[in-house]
């Protein structure tokens, strides 16, 4: 049985209780849906700035290093009161995976709001 965007964004929820952000205390955290699997993801933050890695691309180097790509819905989750975008860097990654996928965003509360890769990044760059 599919879980519902609920669930998702709980399990999300849930990845961010491991995010390491002492330096903007930005909690953030993803769960990537595959089939009947789940891949989950938090930032990662680093005293040198730039090498700080976002939830969604932890999510989605877990599955890739597992050998799963064929990603379905993403849930995002943070602990800003209002609902977090997914950065340009996380949204070129996903769409090197996929011409489209379902993103659940997740606030502070729990509440949710829906939209898609192509939605947010409608021409992403491509090696022909
Ligand atoms: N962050 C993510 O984890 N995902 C995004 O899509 C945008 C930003 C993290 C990176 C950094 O640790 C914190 O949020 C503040 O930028």
């Amino acid at each position: 049985m599919s879980r519902t965007i609920a669930e998702l964004a709980r399990l999300a929820q849930e990845a961010f209780k491991q995010s390491y952000a002492p330096y903007s205390g930005v909690t953030v955290g993803a769960a990537l849906e595959a089939g009947d699997r789940i891949f989950t993801g938090c930032n990662v933050e680093n005293a040198s700035y730039g090498l700080t890695v976002c939830a969604e691309r932890v999510a989605v180097f877990k599955a890739i290093a597992e050998g799963v790509r064929d990603f379905k819905r993403i849930a995002v989750a943070s602990n800003q009161e209002r609902l977090m975008q997914p950065c340009g860097a996380c949204l070129q990654v996903l769409s090197e995976f996929c011409d489209d996928l379902e993103i659940i965003l997740v606030d502070q509360q729990g509440n949710t709001s829906t939209t898609t890769l192509k939605a947010l990044c409608p021409t992403p760059f491509k090696l022909e």
